[in-house]
């Protein structure tokens, strides 16, 4: 499983940049807000960044709207997926996208049988929204599940990013469910790397390393 980063924080994209583990990024427009900038010009900062896929979402409703803002996006660099939400007309233009050649991120994913729409369209990616689903008294994970298993069953090519990860456990279990790739806010990409005897190990390491010169 990949790993991309849900954000449109330039600090933090370079920060998982230097980690070395960074294949991708995803935003959104809450999350493009909360930065405050314009939205075009953030975009071609993270696609000089980052080489993998940068997803931009569309706003309009309408597919003609749609296709319209997603050709804008996709001019914007080579990288460029263009985000779509899943509706009726979402389904409308990713179809266009995809006979265009136009990467496409099928967003607000919450059932098996919008996923298999989205691929049927011809969507590069389906974003099922693990969190969203926790917080409804729904399990997320499980439809993960459901999807890797019908996408395997029906050699559908469409890749699976799991999305609205809120902890790490998210992270292992998607990968184990057969994500292709996490998309994961930066703040759970440092809890990935943390491990209290991996401190506690440091500690004593430096504490004995200390004493034996020392002596
Ligand atoms: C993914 O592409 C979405 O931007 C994101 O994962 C949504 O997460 P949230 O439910 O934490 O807003």
């Amino acid at each position: 499983m990949k790993f991309f980063i849900d954000t449109a924080n330039l600090e933090e994209i370079k920060e998982a940049h230097s980690l070395g583990i960074l294949a991708g990024v995803t935003t959104n427009p809450s999350l493009v807000a909360k930065e405050g900038v314009d939205f075009h010009e953030r975009l071609r900062e993270i696609t000089k960044l980052v080489s993998g896929s940068v997803s931009a979402e569309v706003i309009a409703e309408d597919a003609a709207g749609m296709i319209e803002e997603g050709k804008e996006l996709a001019a914007i660099a080579p990288n460029i997926t263009v985000k779509v939400p899943m509706t009726l007309e979402g389904l409308k233009a990713v179809r266009t996208f995809s006979d265009l050649n136009i990467k496409t991120n099928v967003t607000l994913i919450f059932s098996a049988n919008q996923a298999l729409l989205a691929a049927r369209a011809g969507a590069t990616y389906v974003s099922p929204f693990l969190g969203r689903l926790d917080d409804i008294g729904h399990d997320g994970l499980d439809l993960i599940t459901t999807i890797s298993e019908l996408f395997y069953l029906h050699n559908i090519d469409t890749e699976i990013i799991a999305a609205s990860i809120r902890h790490p456990q998210h992270v292992t279990e998607s990968a184990l469910r057969g994500a292709h790739i996490a998309t994961i806010p930066f703040n759970v990409i440092k809890q990935l790397a943390k491990h209290p005897l991996t401190d506690q190990g440091i500690e004593k390491f430096l504490t004995d390393w200390k004493n034996t010169t020392t002596s």
